[in-house]
């Protein structure tokens, strides 16, 4: 090998090195973009596909519960409710108070449950509105409640307000169909959050 074909493949050696980085330079950035990308995208489409973030779309909760069904919401109880709460008359409290007769009946009221100082002193009525949205974000109605468990898929919510309601001596009537838009909307809400 003389002089100048050494040099040759030292200088080969050396642009493929830069040519090489530079690719890595181009690949590695835009590697990353398409991961984060792919990840935001995935996020926007698991938001979009959450009811609760597409408020508007969420029917009244007359509406709903015209659609309930009350075996899918003692599934639900069943299912999610149990380990805090139970519901048979005269139950035992648990972590939350015991639901019988919880609808139409005044926040707070079990006997024997230590409830938040924001429940006891919430003072109104659980309402159809109030469980829809207290179900739904607990806090939103009732500020300072130690319930931190949501439901958020509002038919989820219907189907366990239409079997709560069964849990009576004299279920309360089922609300008369309203639609949400309907300048009343969440007044159960609303009303209950004045009186926080
Ligand atoms: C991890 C425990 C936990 C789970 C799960 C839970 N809750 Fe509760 N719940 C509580 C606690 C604690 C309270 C008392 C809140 C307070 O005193 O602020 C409560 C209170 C309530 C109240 C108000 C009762 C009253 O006497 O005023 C209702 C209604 C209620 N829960 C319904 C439900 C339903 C329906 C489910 C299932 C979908 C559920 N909760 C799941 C812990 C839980």
């Amino acid at each position: 090998m003389n002089f100048n074909s050494a040099a040759a493949a030292v200088l080969v050696v050396g642009i493929s090195a830069m040519v090489i980085s530079k690719v890595g330079d181009i690949l590695v950035p835009e590697t990353r973009f398409t991961y984060e990308a792919a990840a935001e995208a995935s996020r926007d489409s698991a938001e979009a596909a959450d009811p609760v973030q597409k408020a508007p779309s969420e029917p009244s909760v007359s509406e709903a519960l015209a659609n309930a069904d009350v075996a899918k919401g003692q599934k639900l109880v069943q299912s999610k409710c149990k380990s805090c709460h139970s519901w048979n008359k005269g139950g035992r409290n648990g972590t939350g108070p015991n639901l019988y007769g919880v609808v139409g009946r005044k926040k707070g009221a079990v006997d024997g449950y230590s409830y938040s100082s924001a429940m006891k002193s919430a003072g109104t009525d659980w309402t159809y509105e109030s469980l829809y949205e207290f179900l739904k974000r607990p806090s939103a109605v009732v500020k300072g409640t130690k319930m931190a468990y949501r439901l958020r898929k509002y038919q989820q919510r219907a189907d366990v307000i239409a079997f709560l309601r069964t849990l009576s001596d004299s279920p309360l009537p089922l609300p008369e169909i309203k639609p949400k838009n309907d300048g009343d909307e969440q007044t159960g809400g609303a009303a209950d959050r004045k009186s926080d």
